[in-house]
C-alpha cells in the first residue's frame, strides 16, 4: 500500500468524505481545473449515500422553506450532472419514476390541489385512500445504489485521486502557506480543505437513522408513481434488476451509529404503507427482499451546513439530512464556488456552519 504523500503530496483541495457530496464536489472541482484528493475512512459511498430512497423530493412536506432555491437549483442541475456523470464513466442512471402522489393529510402541503375520485383512480386504481386526499406532483426518483455506482466509474475515470480505507485525523496550518493534513497513511498538505463525512463530520451534525425495506410488489400493484402519506413513502424500481420491487421507509430514529435493523420497525412501516396500497400489508403476497438502515446526517435545523469554517482554507459541506441525493449538484456547484473564493449563485445565509455557535 502506497502512503498518500507519494501520490498527489500537493493538491490544490482535500475533501474528507466520499459520500455523494464529498464526491460530486470533487468531480465539479476537478471539471473546474482543481487537483482533488478524496479521503474516505472507509468505503467510497457505503452509507447513506446508497441507502437512500432516491426521491428528487423537492416538495416533501418535511423540507424546511428555506431548502427552495438549493432545492430549485439541484433540480436545473440534475441534467447535467448525469450527463457529467455518463461522459465520463459510461454508465446511464435511469430515472425510475417522474411522479409523486402526496397525501395531504400534512398540514405542510399547502400548495397542491386534491386530485378528484376518479383522478386518483386514474393515477393509482390500487390505493386505498380512505378519507385521505392526494395531490399529484412532478417528481423523479432514481435508485441511489445505480447513481452511486455509476458516480464512482465517474471519480475513477476523471483527473480526482481517492483514497480508501484512509482515516483523517486532524488539520493545522502550515507556516509555509495552506494545510498539514494527518491521516492514517501519511501526512498531505493541500491547500485547502473541505469536510464532506455526513453523520461522522462532528457536532453539530448527527446521525439520524431511517431504517427501510424493499419488498417485491405483487402484480395486483402495478406501481409506476411514488405515493407518499405522513411519515411514510413507497418509492417503486420500474427498471434494472429491482424492478418491480419498491422501497419503503423510512423509520426517523435518533439511535447513534446504530446501523441494525429490526422486525418492530419493519412491521411498523409495514402497516403505514399498507393504510395506502393494502396490498403491502401481506408479507406473503408482497414478499420482503431487503431491509437496511441509513444515517442520514441531520442538524439541529434540520438544514445543512454550506460555507466556509472559522479556521482559515477549511470548508464544510455536510448535514444534508433527508435530501443529499437531491441536494448533491446544488451543493457541488455553491461549494466549488466558495472553495474558489467567489460568491455562489445563492444565498448560503441559512446554511451557515457557524449559526449554532
Ligand atoms: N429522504 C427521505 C428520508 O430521509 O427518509
Amino acid at each position: 500500500m502506497h502512503m498518500l504523500h507519494s501520490v498527489l503530496p500537493k493538491p490544490d483541495v482535500l475533501i474528507a468524505g466520499a459520500g455523494i457530496i464529498g464526491l460530486s464536489l470533487a468531480l465539479e472541482l476537478d471539471a473546474r481545473g482543481a487537483k482533488v484528493v478524496v479521503l474516505e475512512r472507509d468505503t467510497a459511498l457505503a452509507h447513506a449515500s446508497s441507502r437512500a430512497a432516491g426521491m428528487l423530493a423537492q416538495n416533501d412536506p418535511h423540507n424546511r422553506p428555506e431548502l427552495g432555491s438549493l432545492s430549485a437549483l439541484s433540480i436545473q442541475l440534475y441534467p447535467d450532472f448525469l450527463a457529467r456523470i455518463k461522459k465520463l464513466g459510461d454508465a446511464e442512471v435511469p430515472l425510475h419514476t417522474t411522479h409523486a402522489l402526496q397525501a395531504l393529510d400534512d398540514k405542510r402541503v399547502t400548495s397542491l390541489d386534491p386530485l378528484s375520485a376518479e383522478e386518483l383512480r386514474g393515477h393509482a386504481p390500487f390505493l386505498a385512500p380512505g378519507d385521505l386526499q392526494f395531490g399529484r406532483l412532478l417528481e423523479h426518483s432514481l435508485d441511489p445504489r445505480e447513481l452511486c455506482a455509476a458516480l464512482l466509474l465517474a471519480v475513477r475515470a476523471s483527473g480526482v485521486v481517492l483514497h480508501e480505507g484512509t482515516t483523517f485525523e486532524s488539520v493545522a496550518e502550515r507556516e509555509a502557506g495552506g494545510l498539514c493534513v494527518k491521516t492514517s497513511r501519511g501526512d498531505i498538505s493541500p491547500g485547502k480543505m473541505i469536510h464532506t463525512q455526513g453523520p461522522w463530520a462532528g457536532a453539530p451534525v448527527r446521525p439520524v437513522k431511517g431504517q427501510m425495506l424493499l419488498v417485491k410488489l405483487p402484480p395486483s400493484l402495478p406501481l409506476r408513481e411514488v405515493v407518499r402519506g405522513a411519515g411514510i413513502y413507497i418509492v417503486p424500481r420500474t427498471s434494472g434488476e429491482r424492478a418491480g420491487c419498491a422501497v419503503i421507509g423510512a423509520s426517523v430514529e435518533h439511535a447513534g451509529f446504530d446501523e441494525q435493523t429490526n422486525a418492530a420497525t419493519e412491521a411498523s412501516l409495514r402497516a403505514r404503507a399498507a393504510l395506502l396500497l393494502p396490498a403491502l400489508g401481506d408479507a406473503a403476497t408482497a414478499p420482503t427482499i431487503s431491509t437496511w438502515a441509513g444515517l442520514r446526517p441531520g442538524t439541529p435545523d434540520d438544514l445543512p451546513l454550506l460555507g466556509s469554517l472559522a479556521a482559515e482554507h477549511q470548508f464544510i459541506a455536510a448535514g444534508h439530512y433527508r435530501n443529499g441525493i437531491l441536494l448533491a449538484p446544488a451543493t457541488a456547484r455553491v461549494m466549488a464556488d466558495v472553495v474558489e473564493g467567489k460568491s455562489p449563485e445563492l444565498s448560503l445565509q441559512a446554511f451557515a456552519p457557524a449559526r449554532f455557535s
